[in-house]
């Protein structure tokens, strides 16, 4: 891990909000406890709530004790981050809240004899976004290109159009180096070894390609439903809040093409190659590559759970989709005609993600037909979460007189290789940031050309409203129409036992 030196200032918009309390307050009392924080750290929250900084260190320390991966918090560490944890309070619309900002953060820098690393987090909800970027900009608080960054947080944009005025916006300010746009799946330990797997070894990129490989599938299933966030949901759906970021990143680190150094932009542009050879779907044909799906009410594990459109701020005749599966095609000499399937969904049987390579059958089957009833093709499966791992699965002879073809698992499991638990996606996104390595982070361009290739399917579904909605029951797999989208071409959808 990259050694942090740099006195550093965490500016936290949205201070009060859920993702501060969820994710980055646990995520930074963990990186203290490992000493992987600069020496010299400060962390000022801004809120449009009236609270006083007790009340703010309050909120801090319950959202890292409530979530912290360390079990807790104890008075004697929380004691030693407390003194350089301060709080604004005011309106982001109103420029007064960055003058005292402005000057907040020069008597942490008087304190520390220089300048620091000052790093704006946005943890607010999208639509206060650009006042806040416009009232940095009028304080000058974003003109030291070195010293200064900001983190976006996703949703990032709702459709191509307001993506691309979004980063408009936060590059009329911020240079594009400045800029952090957060995808926390990227985060991930299971998501980063991809590319460690595919680049550091040599012995499968050689088949990675169309000769070899039949489809590719990723799948992130959900069991739970869409809790206290209906509000956001129903704005978004489940191709605007997995599929455009989540399953896409995952979808290029499968399918780029090897990198030539672990530079930050040489991986975004291998990336962003990748995006751009995606096969434009046609809007009258989008019923053939996407499938969408709303829960009705179901049970799971013998609890019963209700429909979406029964859950809080959701309308009763809500179009919006809980579950999304598409099929993709890359136009390139490596995946020609091989389809990538990506499918993800809320209140689903189980709670799982995984890519799954499933390779072409052996050309010719040399075993008698009575050997091979059980006969599998080979799969890869990079188990993002949970039982983080590969697995390999291949065919085996099972012991006995009679000859009988078995598929077997060779399964590398992190957890009993490595023994340590992984560091939470914040941690590392927070360490890199802390750090200026934005290979983990989202280039502007990238961003848009996910929402390039999904904006058809959005469009043909905006524009045809779901009259079988709700058309799956919680505690199963998805729609129906989700097994037609994969049988069309022959293929099933591959479940963790
Ligand atoms: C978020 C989505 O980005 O990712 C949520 O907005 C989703 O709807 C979550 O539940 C899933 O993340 P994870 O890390 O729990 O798989």
């Amino acid at each position: 891990m990259t050694q942090l030196k740099e006195p550093t200032i965490l500016v936290i918009f949205g201070g009060m909000g859920d993702l501060t309390w969820r994710k980055l307050s646990p995520a930074l009392y963990n990186l203290y406890l490992d000493h992987q924080l600069p020496e010299r750290f400060a962390i000022i929250g801004l809120d449009m709530k009236e609270l006083s900084p007790d009340e703010f260190d309050h909120r801090m320390r319950d959202g890292a004790n409530n979530f912290c991966r360390c079990g807790g918090v104890d008075d004697e560490h929380w004691n030693q981050l407390a003194p350089n944890i301060s709080f604004i309070s005011g309106n982001f619309s109103e420029q007064a809240i960055f003058t005292a900002l402005s000057e907040q953060i020069k008597v942490q820098e008087k304190k520390w004899g220089g300048p620091a690393i000052v790093i704006y987090y946005l943890a607010t909800p999208p639509g206060i976004v650009v006042s806040i970027v416009h009232g940095l900009g009028a304080a000058r608080l974003a003109h030291d290109r070195e010293h200064t960054r900001i983190v976006a947080e996703k949703p990032f944009g709702h459709d191509l159009v307001s993506a691309v005025a979004l980063n408009a916006v936060l590059t009329a300010v911020f240079d594009e180096t400045q800029i952090y746009r957060i995808d926390h799946y990227l985060g991930k330990e299971t998501v980063q070894n991809i590319l460690a797997f595919r680049f550091a070894n040599a012995l499968f990129e050689p088949i990675w390609d169309r000769r070899y490989i039949d489809h590719v599938q990723i799948t992130v299933a959900e069991q739970v439903g869409v809790e206290h966030r209906g509000a956001y949901y129903e704005h978004a759906g489940a191709l605007r809040d997995m599929i455009q970021n989540h399953l896409m990143q995952i979808f290029c680190l499968i399918a780029m093409e090897p990198m030539v150094s672990f530079d930050a932009d040489e991986i975004r542009n291998k990336k962003v190659d990748v995006l751009r050879a995606i096969r434009p779907i046609a809007e009258d044909k989008v019923f053939h590559y996407a499938v969408r799906g709303q829960y009705g009410m179901g049970w799971m594990e013998g609890d019963k759970f209700p429909a979406y459109r029964s859950e809080p701020d959701v309308a009763p005749d809500s179009p919006s989709e809980t579950f999304a599966a598409i099929k993709l095609f890359v136009d390139n000499w490596r995946w020609q005609d091989v389809p990538f399937y990506l499918r993800t969904g809320k209140r689903l049987h189980a709670s799982f993600s995984e890519a799954t390579i499933q390779f072409l059958p052996v050309p010719h089957q040399s075993f008698p037909t009575s050997a091979t009833l059980a006969w599998q093709p080979n799969h890869l499966t990079i188990r993002i979460q949970p039982q983080e791992g590969i697995v390999l699965r291949f065919q085996a002879k099972k012991p006995g007189a009679i000859l009988h073809l078995s598929p077997v698992d060779m399964t590398f499991s992190y957890q009993k290789t490595f023994k340590s638990r992984s560091p939470e996606a914040y941690e590392t996104l927070l360490t890199d940031v802390i750090a200026g390595d934005a290979t983990l982070f989202m280039r502007a361009d990238q961003v848009e050309c996910s929402w390039s290739a999904i904006m058809p399917i959005l469009n043909a579904w905006e524009n045809t409203p779901p009259v079988e909605f709700p058309n799956y029951q919680a505690g199963t797999m998805g729609p129906e129409t989700t097994e037609v989208l994969i049988a069309q071409d022959g293929r099933s959808w591959l479940n963790p036992p």
